[in-house]
Formats: structure tokens, C-alpha cells, sequence
């Protein structure tokens, strides 16, 4: 890590390869990225993407990592839920304490 006090980054697959070859890009990491933003945002959790080209996970993808971290493969927007888990428990390792309150409107 860079010794920024920021969040531990999420090193995100984006590459693509032709059709029928296998690759986070061709399978959606675009769309889980998107998913991704969407559901830090909705929790008010700090994030940061770095994408990469790949993460050695290819027929496994989209792949997504938290810097130093468990993989996360096989992802789909619907499943970006369990980044957002991972990273809490990082950044807000006293779960409740110190974690920001939703927006209004926002559970
Ligand atoms: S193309 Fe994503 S891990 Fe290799």
C-alpha cells in the first residue's frame, strides 16, 4: 500500500479478449465495476478501483481483489454486496463505531 490513510484499493480485471477467449472483460467487469460504485455509494463507503489487465484468474472472472485480500470470482453486479462486506470490515473495523450514516432515503 501506498501509506495513504484511504481505503485499501480494489484491483479490478478489466481485460478484454476476443470472443472466446476468456477474460474478465468479455464476461461483465464493466457492469460489476459499475454495480460496485453504485452500491459504495449507496453505503457511504470510501472506495478506490485500480484496474489492472489481469489477475491470473481468467476463466474465473470478472475477478475483483481488495488489495492484499481474498479474490472474489465469478462476479456479477448483484454480487458487488460482498466487496462492499469485505472492505467495511477494513475500513470500519469497529463496525458501527465509526461508520458514516446513510444518506437520507438510503437503509
Ligand atoms: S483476464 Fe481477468 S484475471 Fe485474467
Amino acid at each position: 500500500m501506498s501509506g495513504d490513510a484511504g481505503p485499501p484499493p480494489v484491483i479490478a480485471c478489466v481485460k478484454a479478449r476476443p470472443a472466446g477467449a476468456p477474460s474478465c472483460g468479455g464476461a461483465g467487469s464493466r457492469a460489476v465495476l459499475e454495480a460496485l460504485r453504485a452500491e459504495a455509494a449507496r453505503r457511504g463507503l470510501p472506495l478506490r478501483i485500480e484496474e489492472v489487465q489481469c489477475l491470473g484468474r481468467c476463466q474465473q472472472g470478472p475477478t475483483l481483489r481488495i488489495l492484499a485480500g481474498a479474490f472474489f470470482t465469478g462476479m456479477t453486479p448483484g454480487r458487488v454486496g460482498e466487496v462492499c462486506d469485505a472492505l467495511a470490515a477494513q475500513v470500519f473495523p469497529a463496525a458501527g463505531r465509526h461508520r458514516p450514516t446513510p444518506p437520507p432515503g438510503h437503509p
